[in-house]
């Protein structure tokens, strides 16, 4: 589902990267549907390729193709940037921080360093999102004569969010369609916030009651509430800004954020996720422990429940190209 059919005489391009709608299937052993988002892309799948959709063409027309952004080592984000990227015109810069080190982190950093355009490293957030807006890009700047276009950790920004909205739409007319019975709750890690403020705003556009149970599982401070319903409301104003007319409010009463499973911090794996991440693996699904096995063992809760429940799968499952040197990153890892 293109947003564009949905809403139209919008104002916006859009690549065509992965193969949707992605399914839905009924999951017997966990008692839950799973929407199969982890196959977005034979490429590279998971819940960067919607917003990639709407952020390269960006890159492309804007910013000479040079995209800056931010992430943990491991960053799904980055990798996602670049392997999209660099079929679509887009060169990305990247700068990396430190995050627990587990199998899929490291497996991450060496495609990463194999693929980015540039990578830098700095020792947290703040400072990587300070560093990255005003020296790297003007190192950019001055290496491609482009001003790269910078985009927030997890390519959370407006933009970007607009996948989800399409991703809520999607899933709205495969109910229709009568592939899943409407979800109760959709369950899906809360990190940048920009998945789930776009089911939030895409939901409401359609006739459906379903509730977003967002898992949070990063810290509190930049991972909240209030950001995941600010990032709805601002990509409800660049919708309207780029044409599309009698948008519902955004509804805060849909969102319900779970803070119980995000245990010592960022990308530390818990024992009810590790739990879950096994529960998923008997069943075919490559769950990973800092965002989806989370977000899983809160779904798992909720079957316990009686709920009807739908799981978003957001990491990518498809296979890596080769890793290479870790070069830059060694000292992350
Ligand atoms: C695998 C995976 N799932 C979920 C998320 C969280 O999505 P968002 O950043 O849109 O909140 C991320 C973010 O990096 C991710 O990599």
């Amino acid at each position: 589902m293109d947003l564009r059919e949905r809403l139209t005489g919008l104002d916006l391009e859009r690549d065509e990267l992965g193969d949707w709608p992605t399914r839905v299937e009924w999951c017997e052993p966990l008692g839950l549907w799973v929407k199969r988002e982890d196959e977005a892309s034979p490429v590279y799948g998971g819940n960067k390729v919607r917003k990639l959709q709407y952020l390269l063409p960006r890159a492309r027309a804007d910013h000479g193709g040079q995209l800056l952004s931010v992430g943990a080592v491991g960053s799904n984000h980055l990798l996602a940037c670049c392997l999209h990227g660099r079929r679509f015109g887009v060169d990305t810069h990247a700068l990396v921080i430190p995050q627990p080190v587990t199998p899929h982190v490291l497996r991450n950093a060496g495609v990463l360093a194999a693929h980015a355009a540039s990578i830098e490293t700095a020792d947290n957030v703040v400072i990587a999102a300070l560093w990255s807006r005003f020296v790297l890009a003007r190192r950019v700047r001055e290496q491609t004569g482009y001003e790269p276009m910078w985009v927030y950790a997890g390519g959370s920004n407006p933009l970007g969010t607009l996948g989800w909205v399409e991703g809520a739409l999607e899933l709205a007319e495969q109910v229709r369609a009568g592939e899943l019975p409407e979800p109760e709750q959709i369950f899906v890690p809360m990190g940048s916030c920009g998945t789930v403020a776009g089911l939030l705003l895409g939901l409401s556009l359609t006739a459906l009651k379903t509730q977003v149970r967002a898992v949070r599982v990063v810290d509190r401070l930049v991972c909240n509430r209030s950001a995941a319903l600010s990032l709805a409301r601002r990509t409800r104003l660049l919708l309207q800004a780029s044409g599309a007319r009698e948008l519902p409010e955004v509804q805060p009463e849909r969102l319900v954020v779970h803070h119980e499973q995000f245990g010592p911090g960022y990308g530390a794996p818990t024992p009810q996720g590790l739990e879950a991440q096994e529960q998923a693996a008997s069943v075919g699904l490559k769950l990973e422990p800092t965002y989806t096995s989370k977000a899983l063992a809160a779904a798992l809760s909720a079957v316990a429940e009686g709920r009807t429940v739908l799981f978003v799968d957001t990491v990518n499952s498809r296979e890596l190209p080769p890793g290479g040197d870790l070069g830059a990153l060694q000292d992350l890892l």
